[in-house]
């Protein structure tokens, strides 16, 4: 989804660094000038560990875009890491930037997504088993197995951006007003103001 590179690499300078003077107008950020670039710009070690599933959701998420991967920087992909307790859900979510491949290493998760004509179509996809969301679609993955599940997403996007359903309609800053959310849900203002209770911070 991301445009083409027209160069080798442009490692991403690092955040508070994008000087004027470094070398492109290129989508993305800043290069890092190439004499200061290293084999470890190249690498990444944060997928060796997991994120923590103690939380409501059962679920984290180690995102491997190029905000923390500096050296994707116009290579146009990108992956997550993401692990689910047994019963955890990764929450529904949308990527308006990139398609996904979820790549099972471990145990058992229903992935599924929603198209833009309304259908739902999932699938329980097992340890060295993969599933594709088309780009944009609202989609999540569910531990259905007995044990920990572990997936790697992979991305056709640095950055393939995130929007999180729930967060995004009841946890929004400032927030959508009870009415809109009350007739765009059909139900009452008290069913809303119960959800924005679970997203909106204080
Ligand atoms: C999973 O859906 C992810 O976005 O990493
Ligand atoms: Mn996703």
């Amino acid at each position: 989804a991301d445009p083409d590179p027209v160069q080798d690499f442009c490692v991403a300078a690092a955040p508070g660094d994008h000087n004027a003077s470094y070398s492109t107008t290129y989508p993305g950020f800043p290069c890092k000038p190439t004499s200061s670039v290293v084999s470890d710009d190249f690498f990444f070690a944060a997928h060796a560990s997991g994120a923590s599933t103690d939380n409501p959701n059962g679920a984290g998420v180690t995102p491997g875009n190029v905000e923390a991967f500096p050296g994707l920087n116009t290579l146009g992909l990108s992956i997550n890491r993401v692990d689910l307790a047994p019963g955890g859900v990764n929450p529904l979510h949308t990527h308006p930037r990139s398609a996904e491949l979820v790549h099972v290493e471990a145990g058992e998760m229903l992935v599924g997504f929603v198209s833009t004509e309304g259908k739902f179509y999932s699938k329980v996809v097992r340890a060295g088993e993969s599933f594709v969301i088309p780009r944009g679609m609202m989609h999540f993955q569910y531990n259905v197995g007995t044990g920990a599940a572990r997936a790697m997403t992979v991305f056709n996007s640095q950055l393939p951006g995130v929007v999180l359903a729930a967060q995004s309609l009841f946890g929004a800053e400032p927030e959508i007003p009870d009415a809109v959310l009350a007739k765009s849900f059909q139900v009452d203002a008290d069913t809303i103001k119960l959800l924005k209770s679970k997203f909106r911070k204080g």
